[in-house]
This record gives structure tokens, C-alpha cells and sequence, in this order.
């Protein structure tokens, strides 16, 4: 009998788009999604903003972890969840992860993720560009340790990105 179908968590930085390709991916499947930055607003009762205005973001790193341990603990059968781009790199996250999920790494250029991610909304992005591409060359390693599959978005469309990821989830 074969394996049942574990979660599929999709890493990467802010600006990949991976809450766009988990939805993409759940209406391809029928499974369901979640973006864990909304799960740990819903919470918090606070918005991530909030989250790192108040309590730092040693305080927000906190929530990320136990919402993480929350999803686990809660939402059963094959979903997809779209992870916070540190979300890999937080104390203890990346073992749950590797024990409970498939995980892609959804990548593009530094210079495509920074462009795209541009917003008033994202705290780490308002340190400037020069604090992003930092961030981004460190964390393509803990991603490329975490990641049975990576991705490029750089130029391919979220809807055939999807579909690689699906097939590859299923193992077709
Ligand atoms: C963060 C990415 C954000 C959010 C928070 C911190 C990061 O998620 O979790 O602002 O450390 O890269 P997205 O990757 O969904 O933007």
C-alpha cells in the first residue's frame, strides 16, 4: 500500500508568491490551503505589522512558531501551506517541517523577489534593498537544506508552476 499523502508546505521568500500558487494549487486538488502569516494574525488578533511594532521581531518569530505547531497539531489530511519567508530559518521550525510536510522552495533572482514584494505591509522589506538581498543570499541555503524540490517563478506562470508542484506532490 502506498504512503498517504503528506502536507506540502511551500517555502521561499517574501515576494515568490506562495500564498498565490497555495491557492492555486488547492483549487487544483481540492485540498485545502492556508498562509500561515493569516493563521497567526488571526491569532494574535493583530496584524503582522502590529505583531513586529509591539513585540519586536523576536515576539513575531514566537507566534510564527507555535501557529506552526498549532497547524500541525490541528489541520489533518493533505493541505498546502504557505510559509513566512523566515519561517524556515525560526528556532525550531525546520524540523516540523521537514517531519510533517513535502516542501518546495518557490525561487526567482533576489532582484525579481525585492521588486515584487514591494509594499508597505511587510516589516523586513522597509529596512531597504540592500538588507533584502542580505537576508535572500543567506537564507537560499537553509532553504536548498530544506527543499526536496525547488522552483523557479521568474518568468513561468503560477498556474504552470502549480501544476509542476502538483505532479510532483502526488509523485506522478
Ligand atoms: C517575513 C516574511 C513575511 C512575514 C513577515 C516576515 C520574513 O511573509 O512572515 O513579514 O522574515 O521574510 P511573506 O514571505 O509571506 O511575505
Amino acid at each position: 500500500m502506498s504512503e498517504p499523502i503528506k502536507a506540502l508546505a511551500l517555502i521561499g521568500m517574501m515576494g515568490s508568491g506562495k500564498s498565490t500558487l497555495a491557492r492555486e494549487i488547492g483549487s487544483a486538488t481540492g485540498w485545502p490551503w492556508l498562509d500561515l502569516d493569516r493563521e497567526v494574525e488571526r491569532r494574535a488578533g493583530r496584524s503582522i505589522e502590529e505583531i513586529f511594532r509591539m513585540e519586536d521581531e523576536v515576539g513575531f518569530r514566537r507566534w510564527e512558531h507555535e501557529t506552526l505547531e498549532w497547524v500541525v497539531a490541528h489541520v489533518a489530511g493533505p493541505y498546502v501551506l504557505a510559509t513566512g519567508g523566515g519561517t524556515p530559518a525560526g528556532p525550531g521550525n525546520r524540523s516540523v517541517l521537514r517531519s510533517h510536510f513535502r516542501v518546495a522552495w518557490v525561487d526567482a533572482s533576489c532582484e525579481t523577489l525585492y521588486h515584487r514584494a514591494l509594499g508597505p505591509d511587510r516589516p523586513l522589506l522597509q529596512k531597504g534593498p540592500e538588507f533584502f538581498d542580505r537576508l535572500c543570499a543567506e537564507r537560499r541555503s537553509v532553504y536548498a537544506d530544506l527543499a526536496e524540490l525547488r522552483v523557479d517563478v521568474e518568468t513561468a506562470s503560477p498556474a504552470d508552476v502549480a501544476q509542476n508542484i502538483v505532479a510532483w506532490w502526488k509523485g506522478l
